[in-house]
């Protein structure tokens, strides 16, 4: 039927529609599809993980620790930070990095002008290990898929690893801190693609005083990867 015919024909129907002579290109992709990436959809889903987390069984860690330290900061930060596992008071507290060394970390945050309202910190893991140990190998990989999990969940732009465990647990055994501390790593972590960037851990900076200055280094090309990435986190 010809474009004014059909016309009518749906006027004597009395159905309104417009024709259009284009042809319909039915193999075309759907691009409108958007990264929902709102805190609304984002509570959930870490709900989710952390009763998955607080179901571990037959867990030194668990079983030894007062508290959960799951997760402290903006969860649509595009900076998101990982520290090794809580101490004693983040044990008591059931927040990451409240203590001598969280103080440091909120300082060197302060030098490049952000707090916790705009990042986002977690640790490898998410239990006390007794005596401020460092988490053993078992320990690191049972908790990895769940670390991997909520940095999927927080798809930051830029990813933070404080020491040498963070650093191993994510991109492997192989690197030292020392070397690979201020240098970009282009990685994919579970379906989603970040900058990775390794510094020394407050807590050894405490220890290593005159270390601060390399710190202070790694501080600032992360202000100039935002500024580049235009992420503005004024929060
Ligand atoms: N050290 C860490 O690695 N994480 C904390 O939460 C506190 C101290």
């Amino acid at each position: 039927m010809k474009n004014y015919k059909k016309k009518i024909y749906h006027k004597l129907i009395n159905n309104k529609v417009s024709y259009s002579s284009k042809t319909i290109d039915r193999y075309k992709k759907n691009n409108d599809k958007k990264v929902i990436n709102t805190v609304s959809v984002k509570i959930p889903q870490l709900e989710k993980l952390k009763k998955h987390i607080n179901s571990i069984k037959n867990c030194d860690l668990k079983n030894n620790a007062t508290n959960m330290v799951f997760a402290d900061g903006n969860p649509n930060s595009s900076l998101m930070i990982i520290g090794e596992g809580p101490g004693a008071n983040e044990d008591k507290e059931g927040k990451p990095f409240v203590g001598r060394a969280g103080k440091l970390l909120d300082k060197m945050l302060d030098a490049i002008k952000l707090n916790r309202k705009n990042v986002y910190i977690s640790n490898v893991v998410n239990f006390r290990p007794p005596m401020n140990r460092r988490p053993t190998d078992e320990e690191i990989i049972r908790y990895l898929p769940f670390l991997k999990k909520h940095i999927e969940i927080i798809n930051p732009k830029i990813l933070l690893l404080l020491g040498s465990t963070a650093l191993n647990a994510l991109v492997g055994n192989e690197v030292v801190i020392s070397k690979a501390r201020g240098k970009w790593i282009n990685k994919k972590i579970g379906n989603i693609e970040l900058e990775v960037i390794a510094s020394f851990h407050p807590a050894f900076l405490m220890r290593q005083p005159d270390q601060k200055k390399h710190a202070w280094e790694d501080l600032k090309m992360i202000r100039k990867k935002m500024s580049d990435l235009k992420i503005k986190l004024n929060g």
